[in-house]
């Protein structure tokens, strides 16, 4: 039996990834997380019981227990998707940031190091590249020019990444994905929140002329990556996965409206977040190099995105009611109207 250690295991990345792995003969995940706002046990409810699954609450940032949880599991390899990844939180304050992206993937890489673990997969962004100009795509040897307070902790963790590899040796890679969507994902994220905002009837907070342009992967497609990757990755590589469905965050909103037959009235025009890059855009070459390219359509995985928050209104419901409520005020109502910066 293979034991991976998959961080941030309970958030909606991670938990699928845990699903996804489970699939895979002779593994056993130990899930270590915080279960910080964006944290969710109920997204793995059915792995109750499950003689292959371990869940361990606690941060990454701990070093002494991810040591322990390591050796008490004999764990061989690590896949960090622990992070805070909402950027316009980082925009209010960036000091969990720092802290879980930054320090935590310090810990881990210290625990890799120090019970010379087989692998080692950093979990990032193409926003660590910055705003791609039109017609450009980002490779994996481009330099990084981070925007946003968030970005830049995901750089400076993939830059300790690079330094253990070349310093001690670690085994680690990093992989840098576009915007993720699917089912379970937290409701601050802007599928969701159209989603969820039109079946509530309310507007849709659209940024500056919403015409800044995403690649869209699901989130299925995503995991597949990131176990092939851990298989297959070469130590100290960066690998870009990216979908090549690019859209404007305008047609995503209207796609979504018109999925839910609700009017495109529902779309508010709202004040741009301040350092808001235009355009992301990546080609991934390393990853298709080794066979992997996205197989769901944008089309068809935004159909089953909204199927399945209609189909599972009490989760979100809950979550909106919960600590989002709160910083939705802060943030749609005050931080960006204030004209604050
Ligand atoms: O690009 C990968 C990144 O995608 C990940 O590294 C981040 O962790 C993840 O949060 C996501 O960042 P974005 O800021 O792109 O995600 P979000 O879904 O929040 O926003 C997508 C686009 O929609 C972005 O251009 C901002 C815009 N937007 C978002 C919200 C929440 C709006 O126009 N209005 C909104 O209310």
């Amino acid at each position: 039996m293979r034991t991976i250690l998959v961080t941030g295991g309970a958030g909606f990345i991670g938990s699928h990834l845990v699903r996804y792995l489970l699939q895979q003969p002779g593994v056993r995940v130990v899930n270590l997380d915080a279960l910080t706002y964006a944290g969710e046990l109920q997204r793995l409810s059915e792995l109750e019981g499950e003689p292959r699954y371990v869940f361990v609450h606690g941060r990454i940032e701990d070093e002494e227990l991810v040591a322990q949880v390591c050796r008490r599991y004999e764990v061989e390899g690590i896949i960090n998707c622990a992070a805070q990844t909402h950027v316009d939180r980082s925009i209010l304050r960036a000091d969990a940031f720092v802290e879980t992206n930054v320090r935590g993937t310090y810990a881990l890489l210290q625990v890799a190091r120090q019970q010379r673990l087989r692998r080692f997969l950093q979990l990032s962004t193409d926003e660590v590249y910055g705003e791609a100009s039109e017609g450009f795509r980002y490779a994996e040897d481009s330099p990084l020019q981070p925007s946003s307070p968030y970005a830049a902790t995901k750089a400076a963790a993939d830059h300790l990444v690079s330094a253990f590899v070349r310093t001690y040796g670690v085994p680690a890679f990093i992989v840098r994905s576009c915007n993720v969507y699917g089912p379970y994902q937290f409701p601050e994220k802007l599928i969701p929140m159209s989603i969820c905002n039109a079946l509530c009837d309310e507007p849709i907070p659209l940024y500056g002329d919403g015409l800044q342009r995403r690649e869209w992967l699901y989130v299925e497609d995503l995991c597949r990556a990131l176990w092939l990757l851990y298989e297959r990755a070469e130590p100290g590589r960066v690998y870009n996965v990216s979908s090549q469905e690019e859209r404007s965050n305008l047609e995503v909103v209207q796609a979504i409206l018109q999925l839910l037959g609700k009017p495109q009235e529902l779309i508010r025009p709202v004040p741009d977040r301040p350092g808001h890059d235009r355009r992301y855009a990546m080609e991934s070459q390393r990853v298709a190099a080794l066979g992997w390219r996205a197989e769901v359509p944008f089309a068809e995985g935004l159909q089953r995105t909204v199927r399945w928050y209609i189909e599972h209104r009490p989760w979100w419901e809950r979550l909106r009611a919960a600590e989002y409520a709160q910083y939705r005020r802060q943030w749609y109502e005050g931080y960006l109207h204030s004209g604050q910066r």
